[in-house]
């Protein structure tokens, strides 16, 4: 076996491997095809201050190699999650790691110094493509000032690993990667999803109730790959790569385009062993080519 450890902050993770928020629910739903443990991290659905019923339906349509979603972040509210879910899932053996959003400074900061008090949570990622309603609806995330803010505020309350999710929806993303360092983040994830749309012809309407979401699978991976890179030329803290994550072999080439850890999301929904597979693949691909240790392939890339 290759040494597949891997530190993001204080965070300690057996392997590089992790789910991406809401395409994985809380890990329980996946116990009876794998052995959840194997995986290095579990990012569980995003949760906010308060209950959010989501967007009506239809809030999915599948796309050439992808899909669309716009589920808009339905969860029961961070109290919920501490009676009801922590209790169930903080015995299992891997990190769980829960994806807080918000739609002001304040929410999150709350949702933060709640999970802090969280024994066996040892990092929280957020989400900052969303709606920032202080300032008329723009997300946190496409604004360096506003992604700044939001992630200072969050790094004074929140005492453990912070991880910052970065939206490609953006002109320059190195930009936002290098705003959420200079606050206090301990690693950056990228990337959500990216906006798209779908019109069904025949009724001249479009697919979804919300008209546009978020494009995610296969088809997003060269963009994802393409703004990984550049970010881990930018900043000096470990990158979690996403976006279209499908094999092990995209795996791999992200963690060459300087990835330390990548997460896998709708992938998910196809195989729902994806995760070990990813996991057994990577070893084998360092065994096979004689590394001893992942961190000898991230970012070695050759140009
Ligand atoms: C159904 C669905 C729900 C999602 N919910 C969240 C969420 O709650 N919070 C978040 O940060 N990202 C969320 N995402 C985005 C994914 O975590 C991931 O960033 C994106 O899908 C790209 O990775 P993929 O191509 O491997 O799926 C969601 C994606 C899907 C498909």
């Amino acid at each position: 076996m290759a040494d597949l450890n891997v530190n993001i902050g204080k965070l300690q993770m057996k392997n590089p491997v992790m789910t991406a928020s809401g395409t994985f629910g809380y890990g329980e739903e996946f116990q009876d095809f794998i052995n959840i443990e194997r995986i290095g991290g579990i990012i569980v659905k995003g949760t906010t201050l308060h209950k959010r019923e989501g967007n009506p339906y239809p809030r999915m349509a599948e796309t050439p190699s992808g899909m669309l979603n716009a589920v808009g972040l339905q969860n029961k509210g961070v109290d919920y999650f501490v009676k009801s879910i922590y209790p169930r899932i903080k015995d299992v053996n891997t990190n769980m790691i829960v994806n807080v959003s918000g739609s002001a400074i304040e929410d999150y900061v709350k949702t933060a110094e709640i999970i802090n008090e969280l024994d066996k949570i040892p990092a929280i990622e957020l989400n900052i493509s969303c709606p920032n309603v202080k300032q008329g609806g723009m997300a946190f995330g496409v604004s360096a000032k506003c992604a700044y803010e939001v992630v200072k505020a969050v790094r004074e309350a929140y005492k453990k690993t912070l991880i910052v999710k970065l939206s490609p929806n953006v002109t320059d993303i190195t930009e936002i990667a290098r705003a959420a360092e200079d606050a206090g983040a301990d690693s950056v994830s990228l990337i959500n999803t990216l906006l798209g749309m779908a019109i069904d012809a025949e009724r001249r309407r479009p697919i979804l109730s919300t008209i546009t979401g978020g494009m995610s699978g296969a088809a997003v991976k060269p963009i994802a790959l393409r703004m990984v890179w550049q970010v881990a030329k930018s900043v000096n803290i470990p990158v979690i790569g996403l976006g279209g994550i499908m094999n092990w072999k995209d795996a791999i080439e992200f963690i060459l385009a300087g990835a330390s850890a990548i997460q896998i999301g709708t992938a998910n929904f196809i195989d729902p062993t994806i995760t070990v597979k990813v996991i057994d693949g990577i070893n084998d691909y360092l065994e096979r080519h004689k590394y001893n240790s992942i961190s000898d392939i991230v970012g070695a890339l050759e140009i």
